[in-house]
């Protein structure tokens, strides 16, 4: 079943990818802006895409490219950022930003992009996928729930986590795979919530174990609460 889900997933994905401000299509042939890429990815770490839309617009149109927001004043930076939450990110933004100008543009490769300040696992596999075409295994929240339910993992989290990315790793393509995670994204933002699995409406219920079963959204499954 691992082969079918991508080409199902990418023809979706084709059809229903949200219309979202960082996704602006490049001419044809052209890779995205990794300079958005990775602005909009930090940015929607912990922030939903809502509340991340008109951040991003403004940074961009203040600060177009990588080498002007190196550029800028640290405390420039800070004040666009106010409301946005989670401050340190807009520290290591401010020296990502310093690191990637100083070498002469971003690392293509997901091990080179953990290097800079502020990518964890997430941030620089989305990356990597998403502006430079790299085969990478992107888990978010999403994907964590289409794929707990697509493969039906019992397991509670954050236990199942193991086994999520390597179901996730089974499916990722050697080819877009930077469409295929924001498929999964989108799909799991839109279809397979966690309030909801409209089943009728998903690409992926006829190859979906956690639909056979019968209940996917008991999927994933809650960590145990700790008595108290
Ligand atoms: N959440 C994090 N990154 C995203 C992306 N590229 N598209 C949609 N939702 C996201």
């Amino acid at each position: 079943m691992e082969d079918r889900v991508a080409p199902l997933l990418l023809d979706w994905y084709a059809r229903h990818a949200r219309d979202l401000p960082w996704r602006t299509p490049p001419g044809i042939g052209e890779r995205p802006d990794p300079y958005r890429v990775w602005l909009s990815e930090v940015m929607l770490q912990q922030t939903t895409t809502a509340a991340v839309a008109p951040y991003f617009a403004k940074f961009t149109l203040r600060w177009p490219t990588v080498e002007a927001l190196a550029a800028a004043d640290e405390a420039d930076i800070m004040a666009e950022w106010a409301g946005l939450g989670y401050y340190s990110r807009a520290r290591n933004l401010v020296k990502a930003a310093r690191a990637v100008a100083e070498r002469g543009g971003f690392p293509d490769t997901e091990r080179e992009l953990r290097e800079l300040p502020g990518l964890g696992a997430y941030t620089a596999a989305a990356v990597a996928a998403i502006a430079f075409d790299r085969r990478a295994v992107v888990v978010d929240a999403n994907v964590e729930r289409v794929v707990a339910r697509l493969f039906a993992i019992e397991d509670p989290l954050p236990g199942a986590r193991k086994a999520i990315r390597e179901a996730t790793d089974a499916i990722t393509p050697a080819e877009r795979a930077g469409d295929f995670a924001q498929g999964m994204m989108d799909l799991g933002a839109t279809i397979c919530t966690a309030r909801d699995a409209r089943c009728l409406l998903c690409p992926l219920s006829a190859l979906c174990r956690g639909r056979a079963e019968g209940d996917p959204l008991r999927l994933p499954v809650k960590p145990a609460k700790k008595a108290k």
